[in-house]
């Protein structure tokens, strides 16, 4: 015999319902839970409250059955919660991975539902998060610029030119973020933080542009073109590939470029901080491309493709717009009587980012002499 439930001068309907679902569930089998209590209105409460649950109700003691079900008959877990599975249903919808899913749950449209799961997406996503940094606070916006005015331009065109690579990076893994079944939640939460880092490197680039007073540079139909077939691109692992693998990875190259031969000091801090969060949207990308390259051994065949499919497509182009190209000779130089080693600078840093390239490419899979063809192939826009 079940103790009777005492609620005091509790009413039904301000929370006091939780105390009878609580009792109701530790009710044996047949028994029944007698409610007592103060409140004038308890049985008309108790009586529709039952009639809305399902429970047998008997006014006369005061007393209800258990339910006959419960919303959780014929709820499935969503896998469970430390690793996804590989298949997760489209039903799971948004639950949390390894909760009590209600049948009924109406089915999304996840069109990425079948991604590789390394441990490295936890470690990423923790080391993603604690390196987040405040433009506001991490940049001495106030350093003086004192270089002449061809320099300073030399410098805008080059940030004209990082906001629109930036913002074709932020807007591809905001696309295949929403894509993502929220069951292979590291991924999705990876993507978000890059998206992130991708505002903020569009922020402070903008702001240096704005440093002085000028409005941006060039932007030209050949650099656009290029970061067009990224946008562009449907399928996430040639996404991936030619935009964090070849595209980050040369860009990483670039920024570092600039960080060491940059004429001031906001200019060598905003691309000092990109280019450490860059880092961080290689290693997914190349940890996401290993991950499925052990289990799609056609993979590497594939994307080989895509980078010849693109280098077609981007042929009749110019390429890396020329103003950006002299504005890193010049920024580089320093000086108009130092061009030659502006130049010499310029020359090495593209020999440095093939280098890189073929260096994540041979890391992939690929044989060397194959590596060093698809790194020749990659945009001469760099990203
Ligand atoms: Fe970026
Ligand atoms: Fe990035």
């Amino acid at each position: 015999m079940t103790p009777p439930l005492s609620l005091g001068a509790a009413r039904l309907d301000q929370g006091g319902h939780l105390l009878v679902k609580r009792a109701l569930s530790r009710l044996g089998e047949g028994e029944r839970l007698h409610v007592v209590g103060t409140d004038p209105d308890l049985a008309v409460h108790l009586r529709s409250w039952a009639r809305a649950w399902g429970a047998p109700w008997d006014e006369a003691t005061m007393s209800l059955g258990a339910p006959p079900a419960t919303r959780w008959t014929g709820a499935v877990r969503a896998g469970r919660p430390e690793r996804p599975v590989d298949n997760p249903a489209a039903s799971w919808g948004l639950a949390a991975r390894g909760g009590a899913v209600e049948a009924g749950v109406p089915a999304f449209d996840f069109r990425l539902d079948a991604l590789p799961y390394t441990e490295d997406l936890p470690r990423l996503y923790a080391a993603a998060l604690s390196a987040q940094w405040d433009p506001a606070t991490a940049i001495d916006w106030s350093a003086p610029v004192v270089h002449d005015d061809e320099v300073e331009d030399a410098v805008v065109q080059v940030m004209s030119y990082l906001v629109e690579n930036e913002t074709a990076a932020l807007l591809v893994p905001a696309r295949f973020c929403s894509q993502v079944h929220p069951h292979f939640r590291e991924v999705m939460q990876l993507l978000a933080v890059q998206c992130a880092d991708e505002a903020r490197h569009i922020e402070v680039f903008t702001r240096r542009i704005a440093l002085r007073g000028r409005s941006p540079g060039l932007s030209t139909a050949g650099g656009q073109a290029s970061l067009k077939t990224l946008v562009d691109e449907p399928d996430f692992a040639m996404a991936s590939f030619m935009l964090s693998v070849l595209g980050e990875g040369s860009f990483l190259a670039l920024l570092r470029f600039i960080d060491h031969h940059g004429p001031d000091l906001v200019t060598r801090q905003v691309c000092r901080l990109a280019a450490a969060d860059e880092a961080r949207h290689v290693a997914f990308g190349m940890a996401h491309l290993e991950a499925e390259a052990r289990r799609d051994p056609r993979l590497l065949e594939r994307l080989a493709l895509a980078v010849e499919s693109r280098h077609d497509a981007l042929a009749h182009t110019a390429g890396l717009n020329e103003e950006v190209f002299d504005a890193l000779v010049l920024l580089a130089a320093g000086a108009w009587d130092r061009l030659a080693e502006g130049w010499g600078a310029v020359v090495s840093l593209k020999q440095e980012m093939d280098h890189g390239r073929k260096l994540r490419l041979r890391r992939l899979g690929y044989p060397e002499d194959e590596a060093a063809r698809l790194s020749s192939l990659h945009t001469r826009n760099f990203m």
